[in-house]
């Protein structure tokens, strides 16, 4: 299968904090990508670097082939690469569709002039945007929400309506930084068909996850890092037979145990 998103090399270092470090991976078209780590592994900065927050200290970040590594962010997000946060980053007094028309502002020719003057272009933009926002809405399940402040919403519908801004830039690929924090078991498990269904309709995802349940369940590959490092990639049977990753990073404290039966139950 075509490669998507392919990393080289990458460092990023913090001065002497060497927080990503010669890390080399490849996600295809149509996988579910996890990443996992400890606290501090360097999973965050590595979504940075990949969509464009951070220029790599050193080695490359490939996209369809083409060198990202230095591009704006907006300009990664036009080739297709959305990501979430790990911080929800809504706009908590607006409305769940003025926050997902956000995400449209991308691929609309609109400037400010044209929004101080109202002109026509501003209220054919306004209006295709106003339809689309709506659409999203209905494909995620979210249309209810619509209208209410987004600041309001459980903690898993918000995560949701981050979900739903990504996909307004029409993006091939979605980087989801821990989307399942913080929620409780129902909404981890709706959140993970969700996944899933985006995953269905051709959506390439990358997730950076500490449920074990949802990596080990959704995704086709894991990269696991430790302390900026790669420490290996594999799909979850491997990941979770490898000694050295049960050595290195789960063995001593007891966590991969634990996970694994979290996995299983
Ligand atoms: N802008 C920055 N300036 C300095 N150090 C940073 C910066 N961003 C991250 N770091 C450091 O880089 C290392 C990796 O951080 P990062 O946030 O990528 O980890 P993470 O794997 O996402 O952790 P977590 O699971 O806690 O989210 C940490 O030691 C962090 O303190
Ligand atoms: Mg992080």
């Amino acid at each position: 299968m075509n490669v998507l998103l392919e990393s080289k090399d990458v460092c990023k270092y913090f001065g002497g904090l060497k927080a990503v470090q010669k890390v080399n991976m490849r996600v295809r078209q149509g996988d579910v990508f996890g990443i996992i780590g400890p606290n501090g592994a360097g999973k965050t900065t590595f979504f940075n670097l990949c969509s464009g927050i951070y220029s790599p200290t050193s080695g490359q970040i490939l996209f369809e082939g083409e060198d990202i590594s230095h591009l704006r962010p907006e300009d990664i997000a036009k080739r297709g690469i959305a990501r979430t946060f790990q911080n929800i980053q809504l706009f908590k007094f607006m409305t769940v569709l003025d926050n997902v028309k956000i995400g449209f502002h991308l691929s609309t020719r609109t400037n400010m002039l044209d929004a101080m003057l109202h002109t026509r272009r501003y209220r054919q933009d306004e209006e295709m945007i106003q339809t689309q926002g709506r659409r999203i809405l209905e494909k995620v399940g979210l249309a209810e929400y619509a209208s209410l402040p987004a600041g309001n919403l459980p903690y898993g519908i918000q995560r949701k309506v981050e979900i739903a801004r990504a996909l307004a830039l029409e993006p091939k690929m979605i980087l989801l930084d821990e989307p399942a924090a913080g929620m409780n078991p129902m909404e981890t498990d709706s959140l993970r068909q969700f996944i899933l269904q985006l995953n269905q309709e051709g959506y390439t995802i990358v997730v950076i996850e500490h449920d074990m349940k949802f990596v080990m369940n959704s995704c086709s590959r894991i990269l696991v890092l430790n302390f900026g490092e790669k420490i290996f990639e594999g799909t979850p049977e491997q990941v979770r037979s490898d000694p050295g990753v049960n050595e290195a990073y789960f063995g001593k404290s007891g966590y991969w145990k634990e996970a694994q039966e979290d996995a299983e139950g």
